[in-house]
């Protein structure tokens, strides 16, 4: 037991970092579907999908454990319609099924706008009965991401409008540019947020101040949405994303089991009452100590 206090630090969760990641993103190319493949060698960047209004860029070297989900239909302002939806769900799936992702950055390659919400011209399309049944794969999409066990940060420069927004708030983190605008203008259409809207702001800025800006579908800044807590930095204008990688290489560096634990303590508390959530916390403080006996197992073996 001598060597333990000189475990407990990045050697140990390094270790058990690439434990976690059996899967080495090389080896993802070899498996992935046909919709992958891999593009070289620009810095950082290992595969990206071939098409289509979603991108997964995994970062590499350093900063391997880093995902990158990307919306990218310009022609709408990434307005989500059912191919957008499509590409969210196959996204999040693969994400979910990596065993190498420790953080995930959900971005905008579309100049000033992170997400324009609902496809407003694909639903006039919609009977009442598919306008429904979107609404429901789109909260349940949006539950997936949420549900991810890993880290996720948004970045908004721009517009993050209607469901734009709502992704945005089923992300673990925000960070926007100053220049960026948030509404949920739903009510302005005779309907709610319905895609977890009503339930994730409250929950993130409180009742009154959800209340507010869902009743009346105001605008707000970066500014003022950060001293509502609704995003946690504001940033410049286009920094925003800079930032989040900061934030992002801060997470990758820290034991990726203790942080998928915290998560769901977090996560799982927050919905109970105390000792509930204080049995979650005894729950995931036992997983992690569980691994680093086996590492320390494993290191004295070895
Ligand atoms: N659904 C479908 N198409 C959308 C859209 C949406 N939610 N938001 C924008 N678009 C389309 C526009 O119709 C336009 O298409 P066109 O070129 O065929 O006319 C294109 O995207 C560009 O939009 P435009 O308004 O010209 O861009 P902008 O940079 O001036 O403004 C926004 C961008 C996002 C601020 C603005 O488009 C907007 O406010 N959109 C409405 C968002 C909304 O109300 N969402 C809530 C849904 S509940």
């Amino acid at each position: 037991m001598r060597g333990f206090p000189a475990l407990i630090g990045r050697s140990i969760f390094r270790s058990s970092s690439h434990d976690l990641r059996s899967t080495h993103p090389t080896a993802t190319v070899a498996a992935a579907p046909p919709l992958l493949r891999r593009i070289g060698s620009r810095r950082g960047l290992i595969i990206q999908t071939l098409s289509g209004p979603v991108r997964i860029e995994r970062l590499s070297d350093s900063d391997s454990g880093i995902i990158e989900l990307k919306l990218d239909r310009p022609e709408a302002k990434n307005a989500i319609g059912k191919e957008m939806l499509r590409g969210l769900q196959n996204a999040i799936e693969t994400i979910g099924n990596d065993s190498s992702a420790n953080v995930v950055v959900v971005s905008s390659s579309v100049p000033k706008v992170f997400c324009a919400g609902a496809d407003l011209k694909e639903r006039k399309l919609m009977s009442a009965s598919e306008v429904q049944q979107f609404v429901n794969s789109l909260r349940s999409t949006f539950s997936s991401l949420e549900a991810l066990s890993v880290p996720t940060v948004a970045v908004i420069e721009g517009a993050a409008l209607g469901g734009g927004l709502e992704m945005a708030l089923s992300c673990d983190l925000r960070v926007c540019g100053e220049e960026s605008t948030f509404s949920l203008p739903e009510t302005g259409l005779a309907i709610i947020p319905g895609a977890g809207g009503t339930q994730r702001l409250p929950r993130i800025v409180g009742r009154s101040a959800a209340k507010e800006l869902i009743f009346t579908g105001r605008r707000i800044s970066g500014k003022e949405a950060v001293s509502m807590g609704l995003v946690n930095y504001c940033v410049p204008a286009g920094e925003a994303h800079h930032k989040a990688l900061q934030i992002a290489r801060d997470i990758n560096q820290k034991g990726p089991l203790a942080i998928r634990m915290a998560k769901q303590a977090i996560n799982k508390g927050l919905e109970v009452d105390m000792p509930s959530a204080l049995d979650a916390e005894e729950e995931s403080t036992l997983r992690c100590a569980a691994k680093q006996r086996l590492l320390m197992i494993e290191t004295c073996m070895s």
